[in-house]
């Protein structure tokens, strides 16, 4: 079954980023002049995607607004002729079909993936969380789209990581310690401590999931730290119908806390040539005093 329809969940409250996440949603923070979520779409038309669902909570109409027309701008836009910053435009309101959901509460993320139910319920759905970017030619959802698309089998992102680090991830512990993946899910395990790490997979924001997930988030009850865990309802599926773990190609940039971010933002700026060459001689001053 083809997967047409992602799940971007932008409704927690961002306290890692406060003060700016009072007024501002974190996925409205940019990477140099783009949104995260817009980074994030971005991926998912590369894969196919034709409808994209934004789990909105409070004061996050700017998400909804950013997907819109901006009548205003694009006539003064037009009048100066000036094309290149109305195609910047273009694609956001026209090659994706943008649908918002609220999440009345930040109950969890397995919570706020359920809120998407009325629209999406009884298909499979990829889910992609602003968190985690992944720099790559070719999209990171489209592969493991691709892998679902074969297999029948929803599947999971990995990095691999330093298991000294496993106590920041969600792990998974295969059914066989191959190689190279993918990797069948035993289970997950939400942030081990390193001797109890299961194997060195950690799992990033993006997932393929069948529509069976649907009423298994129906029924989550509250896991770790009292929230609807999104891992609780991955957990029963890979013991039921199967799950398996597919290792991102490409470069995985975490811009969940507030170093990650300004990285991610160094590194995307430096793909940049006219940024690059302005910034490279300055960064090095900085760094060397
Ligand atoms: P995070 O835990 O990274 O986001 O959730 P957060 O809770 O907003 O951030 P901090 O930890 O307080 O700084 C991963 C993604 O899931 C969404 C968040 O918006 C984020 O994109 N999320 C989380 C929801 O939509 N609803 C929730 O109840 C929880």
């Amino acid at each position: 079954m083809k997967v047409r329809t992602a799940v971007i969940p932008a409704a927690g409250l961002g306290t890692r980023f406060l003060p700016v996440t009072k007024s501002i949603p974190k996925e409205m923070l940019p990477i140099v002049d783009r949104p995260t979520v817009e980074l994030n779409i971005e991926e998912c038309v590369k894969a196919g995607i034709k409808r994209v669902v934004i789990v909105n909570g409070r004061n996050k109409p700017s998400i909804e607004n950013h997907f819109d027309h901006n009548v205003e701008l694009e006539a003064a836009l037009t009048a100066k002729g000036k094309s290149e910053e109305l195609e910047k435009l273009r694609w956001l309101t026209e090659d994706v079909e943008i649908v918002s959901v609220r999440q009345k509460r930040p109950l969890g993320l397995g919570h706020a993936v359920a809120c998407a139910a009325p629209v999406a319920a009884g298909e499979p759905v990829a889910v992609l969380l602003g968190d985690d970017l992944v720099c790559s030619e070719s999209p990171a959802i489209g592969d493991m789209m691709e892998h679902f698309e074969t297999s029948g089998r929803g599947c999971i992102g990995v990095v691999r990581i330093d298991k000294k680090d496993s106590s920041k991830y969600g792990m998974v512990a295969p059914k066989e310690l191959a190689p190279d993946g993918p990797w069948q899910v035993s289970s997950l395990v939400e942030k081990p401590a390193p001797q109890d790490a299961p194997s060195d997979l950690a799992i990033i924001g993006r997932y393929v999931l069948p529509a069976e997930i649907w009423p298994l988030l129906a029924e989550l009850t509250p896991g770790v730290g009292g929230e609807l865990q999104l891992t609780d309802a991955l957990d029963v599926l890979a013991r039921s119908r199967g799950l398996d773990a597919v290792e991102m190609v490409g470069e995985r940039l975490d811009a969940g806390d507030v170093a990650g971010f300004i990285l991610a933002n160094v590194r995307y700026a430096l793909l940049r040539p006219e940024l690059k060459s302005r910034l490279v001689p300055a960064l090095r001053k900085l760094i060397d005093g």
